[in-house]
């Protein structure tokens, strides 16, 4: 049997940092969930379809193969064949990402890929649904969140480093309207697994945070 731990939050809270650094200090693989929609939507951008249009959307899911492959210990995301883990960063590519992945059909293919993938490995996952939906024996559950105020500052210190800098009060509407949607949505809506340990990050070092993982999973695995 393997281990897994699950990272579910809204955007911005670190789940990806948080999840790396944890996977590293324990040895499993880390599968970002999240990359796995986006390259779905950049399938939808590139094709030009509207995330309006479910009847596409669900035609054009049986032409798409998402894969994931590890080099030098990073998830890299193949669409197609296509390695797109740059691609998929951009902020369109995101925003898509959050519209389409309300889709359940979308949901069906990727969830089935995750739970594979965990299967196999000893794992944390990030995301959004994985402790409540994709993974709901998870040896742990963390949900990782911080105030919309805090992420937006984290996403813009973020991108001004990465050269393309944005302004704070639109990052910030960005997020509380992703959230929104991501928490209302249909189907596996982002929200706490009753048994998930909340985490507010908004005032707490990178280390602190996946310290608080990594002892809520060593008490878990005990049990
Ligand atoms: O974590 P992220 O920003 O890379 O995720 C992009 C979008 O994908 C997010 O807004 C909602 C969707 N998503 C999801 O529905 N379920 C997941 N497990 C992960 C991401």
């Amino acid at each position: 049997m393997s281990y897994t731990i699950a990272i579910d939050g809204p955007a911005g809270a670190g789940k990806s940092t948080i999840a790396k650094k944890v996977a590293k200090e324990l040895s499993f693989i880390y599968v970002d969930t999240g990359a796995m929609y986006r390259a779905m939507g950049l399938y939808f951008l590139r094709k030009g379809i509207v995330p309006e249009n479910a009847a596409a959307i669900e035609a054009a899911c049986d032409e798409i193969q998402v894969s994931i492959r590890y080099e030098n210990g990073e998830q890299q995301v193949l669409l197609n064949g296509e390695n797109v883990s740059a691609e998929i960063r951009k902020e369109e590519v995101g925003n898509m990402a959050s519209k389409t992945s309300v889709n359940g059909k979308v949901r069906e293919k990727l969830v089935a890929l995750q739970r594979e993938l965990a299967k196999k490995e000893n794992v944390v996952m990030d995301g959004r649904d994985i402790g409540t939906q994709v993974l709901p024996d998870a040896t742990a559950k963390i949900y990782l969140t911080a105030s919309s105020a805090e992420r937006a500052r984290r996403r813009y210190l973020e991108l001004q480093q990465k050269g393309t800098p944005g302004v704070l009060e639109e990052i910030e509407a960005d997020i509380i309207e992703r959230d929104h949607r991501d928490m209302t949505r249909e189907i596996s809506p982002l929200r706490q697994a009753e048994d998930a340990v909340l985490v507010d990050a908004s005032h707490m070092t990178i280390d602190e945070v996946a310290a608080a993982v990594i002892s809520e999973f060593e008490k878990k695995r005990t049990v």
